[in-house]
């Protein structure tokens, strides 16, 4: 039965006004906003009022978590940030969640950014080994766990937290996670593979390729 999202999550009021705001975060479909009363929140909206594709991908991270929070609660403890509610804001409906931050306050940024800044550092490689072996603990069969989807939380000097912020939930495989271990595993371990690939790519892009 198809979980209907903006009835599932709650609905948080008043409206926001984001307009005259910069948004800290602009991925391909979805700009992410501090939220203007709590600093410790995120408020996702579409890049594009206009788009369907933006508006869907708003509904879609919705229900992936409202499965996730119904069928696997033990998924969302860890590296997903908790989704407080829905918001309506001037730029569409808004997806407030809990904020990344590093130890020291700042906005983490997603793998992809940071390993283009400073590349692939050992401890950084520890993280994504850390993610990896959580993703196979859990059996969660992700869609498009990419490195820009992936948030990297700085814990201390030399520890990092992946989390992941949207994909949670790949609707055609998560079945095999319950009734195909193997099939499950398998397909784990094709998706971390390309997540390698795409994270060699990005230190290969970078001046001096480390
Ligand atoms: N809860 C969050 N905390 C910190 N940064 C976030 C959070 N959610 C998203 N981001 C940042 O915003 C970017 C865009 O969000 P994302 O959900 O990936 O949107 P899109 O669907 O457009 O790719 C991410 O790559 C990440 O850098
Ligand atoms: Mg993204």
């Amino acid at each position: 039965m198809p979980i209907d999202a903006y009835k599932s999550i709650p609905s948080l009021a008043p409206a926001l006004s984001l307009a005259g705001l910069e948004p800290f975060a602009k991925g391909g479909h979805r700009h992410c906003y501090v939220h203007p009363e709590n600093p410790g929140l995120c408020v996702k909206v579409p890049a594009r009022a206009d788009d369907g594709r933006c508006r869907a991908l708003q509904r879609r991270e919705l229900e992936d978590y409202a499965t996730l929070r119904d069928r696997r609660p033990a998924v969302l403890l860890e590296r997903i940030p908790v989704i407080e509610g829905v918001v309506d804001t001037d730029l569409g409906v808004g997806i407030v969640s809990e904020l990344c931050r590093d130890a020291d306050g700042r906005i983490s940024r997603n793998l992809a950014a940071l390993i283009s800044e400073q590349g692939l550092s050992p401890s950084l490689a520890a993280a994504i080994d850390g993610l990896k072996r959580w993703l196979k603990t859990q059996r969660l069969v992700t869609r498009d766990t990419g490195p820009h989807n992936a948030v990297a939380m700085r814990l201390g000097e030399d520890e990092w937290k992946l989390v992941i912020v949207e994909g949670w939930v790949h609707r055609r495989y998560q079945w095999l996670a319950r009734c195909h271990r193997v099939l499950a595993e398998r397909m784990i371990d094709r998706q971390l593979a390309k997540f390698d690939r795409r994270v060699s790519k990005l230190v290969g892009v970078r001046p001096g390729g480390s």
